[in-house]
């Protein structure tokens, strides 16, 4: 099978962003919820053992009846404004990444804006599936760089839960709920500093992974309405292998971008979809097991939630130290890739 088709960011020549910009602040939130493997044995033909060896994931958390994408959204960045010490009416400009949003309108950041109380800020919602987080951070990052806003809150959220199929044992296995954050400030020192980053996408190949109902497209009527339509569908195995190649060659691009190689990276931060395709990436990067963060065993894949609460969780624990080099990559429907390289 062919690459995926690389369509870039901007190539060099495009003018440099004014500032520097860092993550002053990470947080995330994951609902109390956990469903097991075990738990699924119970509702479709699967197994543990195959749900852990296919993909590495042992639990993910479900999000309670009434806990929305906003609501998680919301406690995920209360905790990366208290870690900036960025006061919520301070905050510029808010932009949530997700494929789960509250309502089709208005964005998913609006109810953010109204739950946290940052009334001063401009909200608006991307989506860009698995790799929207990192979508979030080019967008901000340029944003704040150019002078246009002071500082930007970005945050990854799904509640998945609410566009799986649970019939379905291709899909139902993967998915959890979940939400990260991060707080952007312009600057020239301090940890966190975004070094290069790097964007992709590939609309040719839309139809591997999409929720085909509930769109303009394919509304959802009282006809249709048992077909499931407005559920996630994938073709699992074509999208392992573009994800394995389009991972790769963002991962380098990024690195390159930033003047380095790959053995300046202390800490890869990889999208949390299958342990087998952040295996196959870590082996054709070079880079050891030791040196790549994986937490998909608890959440499972958490789209654009995955990387920021991924972030958020090397942060806290300390994987992550002060002058380290992070590499984030992710990929997702579109499809969609992204990476960035930052200095902690
Ligand atoms: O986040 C966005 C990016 N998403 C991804 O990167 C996901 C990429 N894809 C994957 O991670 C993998 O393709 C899956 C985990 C989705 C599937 O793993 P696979 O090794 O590609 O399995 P497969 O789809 O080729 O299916 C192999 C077999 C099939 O049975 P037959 O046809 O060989 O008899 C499936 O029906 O496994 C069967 N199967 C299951 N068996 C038990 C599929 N799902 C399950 C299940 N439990 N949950």
């Amino acid at each position: 099978m062919s690459d995926p088709v690389m369509s870039d960011s901007p190539p060099s020549s495009v003018p440099q962003i004014l500032k520097s910009v860092r993550i002053a602040g990470t947080g995330s939130y994951l609902p109390e919820r956990i469903l097991t493997n075990h738990d699924l044995e119970r509702m479709v033909e699967t197994s543990d053992e195959w749900i852990a060896s296919r993909t590495g994931i042992r639990e993910r958390r479900v999000a309670a009846d009434g806990e929305l994408t906003s609501h998680m959204a919301a406690k995920a960045a209360e905790k990366a404004l208290e870690q900036a010490g960025l006061a919520a009416e301070d905050v510029d400009l808010i932009i949530v990444a997700t494929i789960t949003p509250d309502t089709i309108t208005p964005a998913t950041a609006c109810y953010v804006q109204q739950h946290i109380g940052a009334t001063r800020s401009v909200a608006f919602d991307v989506s860009a599936a698995c790799s929207g987080f990192l979508y979030a951070l080019e967008i901000a990052r340029h944003s704040i760089g150019a002078g246009a806003f002071r500082n930007a809150l970005i945050i990854g959220a799904e509640k998945l839960s609410a566009f799986v199929n649970w019939t379905d044992r291709n899909t139902c296995v993967l998915f959890g709920d979940g939400a990260g954050a991060a707080v952007l400030l312009p600057s020239e020192n301090g940890h966190g500093k975004v070094l290069s980053s790097h964007l992709g996408t590939d609309g040719a190949q839309a139809e591997l992974l999409n929720i085909p109902g509930g769109g303009a497209a394919c509304p959802i009527t009282s006809e249709n309405v048992d077909q499931k339509l407005a559920t996630l569908a994938m073709q699992g195995r074509e999208v392992f292998k573009h994800a394995v190649n389009a991972m790769r060659r963002a991962a380098e691009t990024s690195i390159e971008k930033a003047g380095l190689t790959i053995a300046d990276i202390d800490l890869v931060i990889p999208h949390q979809a299958n342990l087998r395709i952040i295996d196959a990436i870590s082996d054709r990067l070079g880079v050891t097991k030791e040196q790549v963060f994986v937490n998909l065993e608890k959440y499972g894949n958490t789209s654009a939630a995955a990387v920021a609460i991924a972030l958020d969780e090397a942060n806290r624990t300390g994987a992550v130290k002060a002058g380290d080099r992070i590499l984030l990559v992710a990929f997702g429907a579109g499809l969609t890739w992204a990476s960035a390289v930052i200095e902690w």
